[in-house]
């Protein structure tokens, strides 16, 4: 599988940007503090899909708002897949009651981490396999 490095150098806290991997968007997100908080505040026994779809970590891990992240030290980033669950729209970031992301197509609301809180979609947005390079460098792939 063709893999992609990212570089993030630019990416002040609350900045996104969307590459392509695969023919798809992947979203990189580097989260305030105030969109970390908000996510890992959230009780799991609230959340629609309770495992993390996270590609690096076993299947069965929670959808912790950690396990949704890029991992210690790095829980400020967020890479996922930018396909909606329900029928692969592209959904708006920063939008949508959590100011998460909100699918225009059917009205699917995700939270900071990346995970379905409303709407027709079934499960969180996927994340891809990736790794920190560098401080400033994603591999997705
Ligand atoms: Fe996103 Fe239907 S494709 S809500």
């Amino acid at each position: 599988l063709a893999s992609i490095e990212v570089n993030v150098a630019a990416l002040e806290p609350g900045m996104s940007l969307t590459v392509k991997w695969r023919g798809k968007p992947v979203f990189i997100r580097n989260r305030t503090q105030q969109e970390v908080e908000a996510a890992n505040a959230v009780p799991l026994g609230e959340l629609k899909d309770p495992v993390a779809r996270n590609a690096n970590l076993p299947v069965d891990a929670q959808a912790t708002g950690a396990d949704r992240s890029g991992g210690q030290g790095k829980e400020n980033w967020i890479v996922m897949i930018g396909s909606c669950t329900h029928l692969g729209c592209v959904p708006l970031g920063q939008s949508g009651e959590y100011n998460g992301w909100f699918c225009p197509c059917h009205g699917s609301v995700y939270d900071t981490a990346g995970r379905i809180r409303k709407g027709p979609a079934p499960q969180n947005l996927a994340i891809p396999n990736f790794k920190f390079t560098s401080d400033t460098v994603i591999q997705i792939g």
